[in-house]
């Protein structure tokens, strides 16, 4: 039988939309089915930083694909703003992480040997730098290479590219079920009718997780809400980063302060205490948001597994699964998407990441420590 599509993208996230765009560029036939709206899910949520030294710890495998992943963005974005039309509000200047006591100050001097342009400033350069900041601090750990954009527009750019190199995307179209026949996974059931493909890959994020066979997968929901506020005079140069809170500065004067970390909630409130838990955070770090004004609050459910490495590989039935990014997902989508189209080509990847991100627990290997849940 003729399939619909060459490839089913189940979800029209991040990495669904990152995916599409790379395989549609190669020449593919990609169909993406969304049940939402594009970017309705994490991807709509988070604050955009592309954060593969400032939420790493050490350096293991799952950072070379991070580090690789930020360095891709300087050649997609402007790739990706020239086929979609639109600005993703890119910034590359940098994050700084304050420390208040010695033992910061310490762990992070023994992570200097990272390297990557990574450096200790005093609190004096530190706030030469970025005279908003506390004058208690005892400095900063200054990491110029992690960038951000608006992860919003970000995904919509992506979509929007993958549709001008074919793709098709149908939004407001749940996924019911896979369809399978001799043991392969060859479509899916929506409540219009089945779909039929050579290739089916779930992106469906947390809110998809249903669809998947759970003694293969562990995948919970981790909660995150963040609010932003604007200053009345001038905007902060630097993301600032700590274990409290994360406050991003857009470049049009928007400032994301986030984010909360609720283990196995998916409910989709923001809650009182949270807000004022984040905004005393911030306002520690940066004295004069206490004059901010308050723009909007949100939250977002990101997909986390259970060893903290997300999957990006094939089940033995033939289903391609990109999930379970968890907190870096926005970092993360540029390679993933690249990778991933690599995989399902059949092209040679890096075996060591294919051990590392498989489906299969007896293949998969590694873990990863993230150092600052803010
Ligand atoms: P999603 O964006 O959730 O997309 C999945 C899509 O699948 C959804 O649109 C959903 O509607 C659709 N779907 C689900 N089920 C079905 C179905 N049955 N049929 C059809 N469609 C379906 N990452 C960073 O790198 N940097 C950050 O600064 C950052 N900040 C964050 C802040 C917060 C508050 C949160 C919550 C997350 C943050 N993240 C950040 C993480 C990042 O947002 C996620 O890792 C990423 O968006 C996950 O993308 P995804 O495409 O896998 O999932
Ligand atoms: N990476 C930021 C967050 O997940 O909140």
């Amino acid at each position: 039988m003729k399939a619909d599509t060459e490839v089913l993208i189940v979800g029209a996230g991040v990495q669904g939309c990152s995916l599409a765009y790379q395989l549609s560029k190669r020449g593919r036939r990609v169909m993406v089915i969304e049940k939402d709206s594009i970017a309705a899910g994490a991807s709509k949520a988070a604050a955009g930083m592309l954060g593969a030294q400032s939420e790493w710890e050490g350096s293991d495998l799952f950072q070379e694909f991070a580090l690789e992943s930020r360095e891709l963005f300087e050649e997609m974005v402007p790739e990706v703003e020239a086929l979609s039309g639109m600005d993703v509000s890119y910034v590359n200047n940098g994050m700084l992480k304050p420390v208040w006591e010695k033992a910061g100050e310490d762990k992070y001097r023994r992570a200097a040997g990272r390297g990557y342009g990574a450096e200790w400033l005093s609190a004096h350069e530190a706030l030469r730098r970025e005279p908003a900041l506390s004058k208690n601090i005892r400095g900063v750990w200054s990491i110029p290479k992690d960038g951000q954009l608006r992860a919003y527009e970000w995904t919509i750019a992506l979509a929007e590219a993958a549709r001008a190199c074919g793709t098709i995307i149908r939004e407001n179209t749940s996924v019911d079920r896979f369809l399978e026949a001799d043991g392969r996974i060859c479509g899916v059931k929506t409540k219009e009718g089945m779909i039929e493909a050579k290739e089916v890959v779930f992106t469906g994020g947390s809110a998809g997780v249903e669809l998947l066979d759970e003694k293969d997968f562990t995948l919970y929901p981790v909660k995150g809400e963040c609010l932003s506020v604007r200053m009345p005079h001038e905007n902060l140069r630097h993301t600032l980063h700590t274990p409290e809170v994360y406050i991003v500065p857009k470049r049009d004067g928007e400032i994301f302060i986030g984010a909360t970390e609720k283990p196995g909630d998916s409910s989709t409130g923001v809650s009182v205490a949270s807000m004022q838990e984040l905004m005393k955070a911030a306002v520690h770090l940066v004295p004069g948001l206490k004059h901010a004004s308050i723009e909007r609050f949100w939250s977002g459910i990101r997909p986390q597994t259970g060893d903290g490495l997300p999957y990006m590989g094939q089940t033995s039935r033939g289903l391609w699964v990109m999930t379970g990014h968890y907190r870096n997902g926005i970092l993360l989508s540029a390679l993933s998407g690249q990778w991933m189209a690599a995989r399902i080509e059949g092209e040679s990847v890096r075996e060591d990441w294919k051990h590392l991100f498989a489906v299969d627990p007896q293949i998969r290997k590694g873990g990863v420590i993230h150092a600052d849940h803010a």
